[in-house]
């Protein structure tokens, strides 16, 4: 059982306007409260904003510091095999990612990799990885298949995505990214043929997945194609997520909508006339920093989506391609920099928003009693959080009411 856990004289403790939220739109992220605070946590969970007065097992002295609710990391590529760093030097150098990708690079390198790598090394690798987020101070974070490119080998990643979530104390959920990159010996709708086959296989084996995605893109897949995978996931009672307008405009986002999408990511070449459907849509605008600045420079109309009314949402879109980065105050860092984001909007677009993405906000996602105890205590206050940027500013971690790292 873990311990009773008492945290004491925090400077700023992160609060939304009204309990029970699923989101918060992001028009409304000032509403949000930084108030001094305390804390008492119970049997993994949030027992009361306050010191109920009772003996704690551990207390936390936080003054001068930040509390929040540890982050939700909405888009990994975990669990991935190898790195791609050659490709980087490639990329900065001036050739193209798609062009790395016609040449045999790209996520077919990586399916390569995960081909060659045996479940021990994928999982070592991704556990490593996990190990950092956490001390970064992610306490719950999304897993995808798409480097198998085969039949048998998506069902393997979405096995190791499952064996991953049992071996590190962070809760995690699977999206099957059945759509990633054109398997050899396919045309894209002969591998959709496949897919289709293979969803009920995959939820029978890897029950923890809920939700499809699908790369829509030059060298990828199309919007007929989307349709297809939509249509599936309704089939199946899955969500739908989508790589979409992310080195051009495809108008993919008025699809992902009439398809009820649960998110629509990347969007750095949304058309402008695409804002503000999405943004009164029920819809998460999912947006990936890292991507843009190691992989490409079109920048996504964050502002534009904030002011909007979006549900918006910044995740590491942690991969061994576009982004190579596992931790969530360097990516939230960039989004401030990047995006013109107050301290509030960057918070919340990883914490409530990004659970309510992964289908967790009723439990993760923000400090409410009754929820989870995932909480991390920051080294000061949260305006520090993107302006010392590359400081790790986590000075504790508290997963599912355990005390995991100071
Ligand atoms: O989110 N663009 C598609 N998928 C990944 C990149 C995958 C890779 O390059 O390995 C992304 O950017
Ligand atoms: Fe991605």
């Amino acid at each position: 059982m873990a311990p009773s856990i008492a945290i004491r004289g925090a400077a700023q403790l992160l609060r939304p306007p009204a309990d029970g939220l699923p989101y918060l739109r992001h028009d409304r992220a000032a509403e949000l409260t930084l108030a001094p605070g305390d804390l008492t946590l119970r049997a993994g969970a949030i027992a009361a904003l306050a010191d109920d007065g009772g003996d704690a097992d551990v207390a936390i002295d936080a003054r001068g510091c930040a509390v929040l609710p540890g982050f939700v990391d909405a888009h990994t590529h975990l669990p991935f095999a190898d790195w791609r760093a050659r490709e980087y030097e490639q990329k900065v150098t001036g050739v193209g990612y798609e062009q790395i990708a016609r040449e045999g690079g790209g996520i077919r390198s990586s399916a390569r990799a995960f081909a060659r790598a045996n479940d021990d090394a994928v999982l070592d690798q991704a556990r490593a990885l996990a190990a950092e987020m956490l001390a970064w101070g992610t306490t719950a974070f999304e897993c995808k298949s798409g480097y198998g490119l085969s039949r048998a080998a998506e069902l393997r990643a979405l096995r190791l995505a499952a064996a991953l979530g049992d071996a590190v104390p962070q809760q995690t959920v699977s999206t099957a990214l059945l759509a990633h990159a054109l398997p050899d010996g396919f045309d894209a709708d002969g591998w959709l043929d496949v897919v289709a086959e293979l969803v009920p296989e995959a939820l029978a084996q890897s029950p923890g997945v809920r939700a499809l995605d699908v790369y829509v893109e030059s060298i990828a897949f199309t919007n007929d194609h989307l349709r297809r995978v939509g249509a599936l996931a309704a089939r199946h009672g899955l969500d739908l997520r989508c790589h979409v307008e992310q080195f051009a405009t495809h108008r993919s986002v008025p699809v992902a909508l009439e398809l009820g999408a649960r998110s629509v990511d990347h969007l750095a070449c949304i058309d402008p006339a695409d804002v503000a459907p999405l943004a009164a849509a029920e819809c998460a605008a999912v947006l990936l920093p890292g991507a843009e600045f190691l992989g490409d420079e079109h920048v996504a109309p964050a502002r534009a989506l904030i002011d909007a009314g979006a549900i918006v949402v910044v995740a590491t879109d942690a991969n061994p391609g576009t982004s190579p980065v596992v931790a969530l105050p360097i990516v939230l860092g960039l989004a401030v920099r990047r995006y013109g984001l107050t301290a509030r909007e960057a918070l919340l677009a990883a914490t409530l928003n990004a659970a309510w993405t992964i289908g967790r906000s009723a439990e993760l996602g923000s400090i409410e009693a009754g929820k989870r105890a995932d909480l991390i205590v920051l080294d000061g206050p949260v305006e520090q959080l993107a302006y010392r940027f590359g400081h790790n500013p986590v000075a504790a971690v508290i997963c599912g009411g355990e005390l995991v790292h100071v």
